[in-house]
């Protein structure tokens, strides 16, 4: 057995406790039942190719970071090569399909060694290079894979990717939230219904599911009020269109909250990440909507 179960004696979120320390051979792993935190996984669907899964997923981890300072990992498990550890500026050594691959014959805690480490605190399991894997044969290593991360991080985002395959289904059901990511265009709103009954056919229940609506301040798209009339359902998140200051960050290789961000942007992805943590709200009065502010941070 890799793992013991130690409870902390914490009394709330000033608990500096670590998810799990190593003595010896033996790994302990801390139940923090007076932390404000929950230990949790967090997957990032997207409804289609190029709705910014990617993006939401690693700024809402570095901004869990941020907000909690807790031992915070994010998983690359999309199909083929995968962007994380690239919008990270990463290069890591090894990747999800080293940890696969070689999972029968390590120690579980020794899964440390298969991350990568970002400036700001997260560790990231990169995606690999093949491009049919992970694999279906893959789901029960991705699975105690997942589980084992669960018990050395007390946050793991999950990045899905844009095809609920079977090890994607496999994460859904490991996590205590859902964030399916769409975009305000038909396409993608016919792919996200369709998607929400695919995702709780995969035994995910409605109050895990949360929709994002990302891009949604784009010009001359369907409003947020008018989406959720047509499908019946209310968006969760919204988050605005930047495309200057989201490329900025994937090519300085930090997170959004890292640099000088337009207030609401900034705003919409803390408050993403204060939702999954069970943070208050931070009370940052958000700009409106009005086009000509959206204008002027693009210039
Ligand atoms: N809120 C946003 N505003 C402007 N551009 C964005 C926003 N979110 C993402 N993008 C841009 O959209 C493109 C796709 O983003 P991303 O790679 O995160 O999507 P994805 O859903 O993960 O794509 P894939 O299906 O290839 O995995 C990127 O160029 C990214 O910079
Ligand atoms: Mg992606």
């Amino acid at each position: 057995m890799f793992q013991h179960l130690q409870m902390c004696n914490c009394q709330g979120s000033t608990c500096a406790a670590p998810a799990a320390i190593r003595k010896g051979n033996v790994a302990f792993s801390f139940w923090h039942t007076g932390c404000v935190y929950r230990v949790m996984i967090v997957s990032y669907l997207g409804t289609k190719g190029g709705t910014g899964t990617t993006t939401l997923a690693v700024n809402g981890a570095a901004d869990i970071r941020r907000l909690t300072n807790k031992p915070t990992a994010i998983v690359d498990l999309r199909t083929g090569p995968g962007d994380v550890a690239l919008f990270l500026g990463l290069r890591p050594r090894y990747t999800v399909l080293h940890a696969i691959d070689q999972l029968a014959w390590m120690d579980h805690g020794a899964l440390f060694k298969y991350l990568g480490h970002h400036e700001c605190g997260l560790h990231v399991l990169a995606a690999g290079d093949e491009f049919s894997r992970p694999a279906p044969r893959d789901v029960e290593a991705i699975e105690q894979i997942l589980r084992s991360l669960n018990a050395l991080y007390d946050f793991v985002i999950v990045d899905v990717g844009n095809s609920l395959n079977a090890c994607g289904a496999m994460a859904l059901q490991l996590s205590e939230m859902v964030m399916l990511v769409a975009n305000p265009d038909v396409p993608c709103l016919r792919n996200l219904q369709r998607l929400i009954d695919a995702v709780r056919l995969t035994g995910v229940s409605g109050e895990r599911l949360k929709i994002v609506l990302n891009r949604a301040s784009e010009f001359g798209v369907l409003s947020t009020a008018q989406i959720e009339r047509v499908l019946g359902l209310a968006i969760d998140f919204s988050v605005n269109s930047d495309y200057r200051t989201v490329a900025s960050a994937v090519n300085s290789g930090v997170p959004v909250s890292a640099l000088r961000a337009p207030a609401e942007l900034h705003h919409q992805l803390d408050a993403i990440a204060r939702a999954i943590c069970g943070l208050p709200d931070s009370g940052v009065v958000t700009l409106d909507h009005d086009p000509a502010t959206a204008i002027r941070h693009q210039l």
